[in-house]
């Protein structure tokens, strides 16, 4: 059902559309608001087989099936920050950001993927990480499970597994009691919508079944950390712990009643799929509802949409100290006839809804994705009025090249567009955004894409043993607003 708040919202958003005139935002950020950046461990460490480190599932991908890698490359080396954690802890410092956000490696830590042996050289890296960042005065903000996991484990079927639960879990609270004095904001996971729709580690999305159950287990697994937490750890180390959700903005088309139902369809089943069940203790109506009647459609006895038990649902319910957000780009959705039934299904005709952007949004990043910042206001004010307005904390938001080069000033005017319309909202709005983190510290490792996608503030050098990083403009301009609080480089700068 639809209430007369939410219903006034969407009209906003379907009123709220981009001017060519926009006016950047003078107003500087509050002094207790955080900047920061981010990386993932297999993205960035190399160091792969060392000091007792047992591969993972993507030590596997990029090993066994190079040619499902862009690139066809590897993350064997990637940009050595096993042995140059110093020289990343530098760069920081040089930008001057509250915060790093960073990711362990599960088969560094528990190579066998249980906690029958810990790898201390493994625990020491993380340990001397944290030293380094401590003795600098950032702060870390630390993923327990970045996408890959122990090999060991993928061979057991990976997140697919109901065990995963018990096995994740478990980690978890190795990592709690090791590293828990030193972090006091904890992400359980990054982009499980996207892990889960690549749970086939493909390439590919699989077919409408087996990503459903990959997320009922992963949100399982969360709920079942946070509770430990809160029970065996929260009194003594006094953490917060949430989970990093992604979700693209969606704008309705038109502003007709339907386009404006298929925005919130299209919210529903790309962050309402984790949030809800999270914030709100199950899955949105909508996915319940239309996983339900195709299911029953295609002839099967029950839906392929899996049911929380009462106590999952209670174990669910408010899981989330804050609401963690990646999001890079923005879509228009419009409303579609109902999708055939189909053998295998699909996620796609689950949602029944089409997206597109604009030709005319030219503000293009990614090959197939365009950045449209503007949109993120709307998807702030949709995770405020849904999600019993958390405080947010964006984990990732950035732009990709494809050359790495220095003069990025692309990359540096959306950043700086993104970081306006996140201070419109704020200040307009009342959204409680509290950090913004940009992706990411340096070019590294980016999954299928191999190194032929390049986000960094600092430029490395794959080429050299050194790995060499240099920084871009982009970090320059970032230096100024982690100092200044300000967006706009200018004689009149901003107002307080
Ligand atoms: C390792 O990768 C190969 C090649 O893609 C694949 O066939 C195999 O299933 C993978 N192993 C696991 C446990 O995922
Ligand atoms: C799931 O994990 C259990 C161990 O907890 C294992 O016995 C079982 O074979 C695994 N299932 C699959 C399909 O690999
Ligand atoms: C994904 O892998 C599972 C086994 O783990 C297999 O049953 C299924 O057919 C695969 N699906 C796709 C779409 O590749
Ligand atoms: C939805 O928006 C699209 C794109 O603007 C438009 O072509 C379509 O007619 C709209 N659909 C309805 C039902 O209003
Ligand atoms: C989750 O908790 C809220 C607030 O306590 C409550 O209103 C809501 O009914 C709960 N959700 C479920 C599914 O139990
Ligand atoms: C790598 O670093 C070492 C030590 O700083 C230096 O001597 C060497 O010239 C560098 N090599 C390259 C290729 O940059």
């Amino acid at each position: 059902m639809i209430s007369i708040l939410k219903f006034a919202v969407l009209v906003f958003i379907a009123s709220y559309s981009f001017a060519d005139d926009y006016v950047l935002n003078r107003k500087r950020f509050p002094p207790n608001f955080k900047f920061g950046v981010s990386t993932s461990a297999f993205q960035i460490e190399g160091g792969w087989n060392e000091d007792g480190k047992s591969p993972s599932s993507w030590d596997n991908i990029t090993h066994a099936a190079p040619d499902s890698i862009l690139d066809g490359s590897n993350a064997d080396v990637a940009c050595d920050s096993y042995h140059k954690y110093k020289e990343d802890v530098a760069m920081l410092k040089e930008i001057g950001v509250n915060h790093y956000r960073f990711s362990l490696s599960w088969s560094r830590i528990l190579p066998t993927g249980f906690p029958d042996q810990i790898n201390q050289a493994g625990v020491t890296y993380y340990k001397n990480l944290l030293r380094e960042l401590k003795a600098n005065s950032i702060e870390p903000v630390v993923t327990i499970v970045h996408w890959e996991i122990p090999l060991a484990l993928q061979e057991l079927n990976g997140f697919l597994n109901e065990s995963f639960i018990d096995w994740y879990s478990d980690y978890a609270a190795v990592c709690f009691d090791l590293f828990g004095d030193d972090v006091k904001i904890w992400t359980t996971f990054n982009e499980p919508r996207g892990a889960c729709i690549h749970v086939n580690l493909s390439g590919s999305e699989t077919g409408g079944l087996l990503e459903y159950e990959c997320a009922h287990n992963v949100l399982r697994a969360h709920a079942k950390a946070y509770r430990l937490y809160e029970e065996r750890f929260k009194a003594t180390q006094g953490g917060k712990v949430g989970i990093v959700l992604d979700s693209a903005s969606f704008m309705p088309g038109s502003d007709s009643a339907e386009n404006i139902t298929a925005t919130r369809t299209s919210y529903q089943f790309e962050l309402g799929w984790f949030a809800n069940p999270i914030f709100n203790g199950d899955y949105p109506e909508i996915m319940k509802s239309r996983i339900g009647a195709r299911s029953h459609a295609e002839g099967r006895k029950s839906s392929r949409l899996p049911e929380f038990t009462e106590a999952e649902k209670v174990a669910l319910n408010g899981s989330a100290d804050f609401f963690a957000l990646n999001t890079y780009t923005t879509f228009l959705t419009v409303a579609i006839e109902e999708p055939p039934i189909t053998d295998p299904p699909s996620r796609n005709q689950d949602i029944g809804v089409s997206t597109y952007q604009p030709d005319e949004w030219e503000d293009s990043s990614m090959e197939d994705t365009k950045s449209a910042p503007w949109g993120v206001r709307p998807l702030l004010n949709w995770i405020n009025d849904n999600y019993n307005q958390p405080e947010i904390i964006i984990t990732e938001n950035g732009y990709p090249d494809s050359t790495g080069t220095l003069q990025d000033v692309k990359r540096l005017s959306l950043i700086q567009s993104y970081l306006s319309y996140i201070r419109d909202t704020m200040e307009q709005d009342g959204v409680k955004v509290v950090a913004y983190t940009v992706w990411s510290i340096m070019d590294n490792f980016e999954w299928f894409h191999g190194y032929s996608q390049k986000y960094g503030l600092y430029n490395v050098d794959f080429n050299s043993p050194n790995r060499t990083r240099t920084p871009k403009l982009s970090a320059q301009y970032y230096k100024n607003v982690c100092h200044t609080k300000c967006l706009i480089v200018d004689d009149n700068g901003c107002t307080d």
